[in-house]
């Protein structure tokens, strides 16, 4: 009984009531998942949970700054806001360039994305990996989530600003790279800072609640911004349309070789960015319209899509086409 009357609710809402958010993608229940195969069903008008995010935006600590690097690629060590000696006393070395990566809705410290990015760019690069772990609001639910990112990532910001402070680390040294609502996550970081570090990536930057949204990733965020987006579609999780100083559509960014689930295209924008880590092999192509995007007839100049280049800059859209399994 409880299953026929959710069935009609989803079914009368979809077609009936107008929508309350400022939303014109999705309708008021989407499915949605960052980090398992399992979809959660998503009310998109439910009320965000006030007292978690009072919390959240009292207390800093609900969030971990975890420090990687090629002396300590497994076990962390972790940093925080304002513990200066802590930060002399670790592995964190300014005169490295400092990769910060951001997970996704429903994940923590051990996602599969915080994995397998670390893995990939400690093994290119000589860097410091800083993990930021945001579970306590990642685990809540999507709209309470989407509602307390912004104050999430001006936190990262205003840590990022301590680092800058305690140890000179410059901020054009650093690369923000956020998956989902990760994405806008680090986009809200880069702000807090004046849009001075050097390179932001946003892998398949969540789509539900944030088109029309001011809080959202965007190109002045950083000195370059650069999007992957592989789930752009009409109900995808991805934003799907242009937000970012350069943004790459693989295989149009609606759907993707290999995938049969919104899951699977999803997370194969993070997969194809650690793939890039490593060897750097996937060119754009030029494209003048989201038309040309989808009808796969760019001819424009060629880009390089992700790889871990601190100093990468350009602009416009891109298409290219992978294959199904890694390296793709
Ligand atoms: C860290 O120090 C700065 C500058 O002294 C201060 O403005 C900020 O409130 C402190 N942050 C935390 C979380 O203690």
């Amino acid at each position: 009984m409880k299953t026929l009357l959710y069935l009609c609710l989803v079914g009368f809402t979809a077609t009936t009531v107008p929508l309350k958010h400022d939303e014109v993608n999705y309708p008021r229940f989407v499915k949605l998942s960052d980090n398992d195969d399992v979809m959660q069903t998503v009310d998109l008008e439910e009320q965000p949970d006030t007292t978690l995010l009072e919390d959240i935006y009292r207390n800093p600590d609900n969030n971990r700054y975890l420090l990687y690097t090629r002396d300590n690629p497994l076990a962390p060590q972790t940093l925080q806001i304002n513990n200066t000696f802590g930060v002399f006393f670790s592995k964190f070395h300014a005169w490295k360039p400092t990769v910060v990566i951001a997970h996704g809705w429903l994940s923590d410290q051990n996602t599969e994305v915080n994995i397998a990015l670390t893995d990939a760019i400690l093994r290119k690069s000589n860097v410091n990996v800083i993990v930021m772990e945001w579970r306590r609001l990642a685990l809540s639910s999507y709209v309470t989530a989407v509602t307390g990112v912004p104050a999430v990532g001006r936190r990262l910001g205003q840590f990022l600003e301590f680092l800058h402070r305690a140890t000179g680390a410059p901020f054009e040294s650093m690369h923000l790279i956020g998956y989902s609502l990760g994405a806008h996550l680090v986009g809200n970081a880069g702000r807090e800072l004046g849009g001075r570090v050097a390179r932001i990536t946003g892998l398949d930057p969540a789509g539900p609640l944030w088109n029309l949204n001011s809080n959202r990733l965007r190109s002045s965020d950083g000195i370059y911004v650069e999007v992957i987006h592989t789930d752009g579609g009409v109900l995808g999780q991805g934003i799907g349309s242009a937000i970012a100083d350069a943004d790459f559509f693989p295989n149009g960014g609606v759907s993707q070789p290999g995938c049969l689930t919104s899951f699977c295209h999803h997370k194969r924008a993070w997969e194809l960015f650690a793939s890039s880590v490593t060897y750097d092999h996937f060119l754009g192509r030029e494209c003048s319209s989201m038309l040309q995007v989808s009808l796969n007839i760019c001819h424009g100049k060629i880009f390089k899509m992700g790889n871990g280049d601190i100093r990468k800059r350009g602009s416009g859209l891109y298409r290219l086409n992978t294959g199904r399994r890694y390296p793709f």
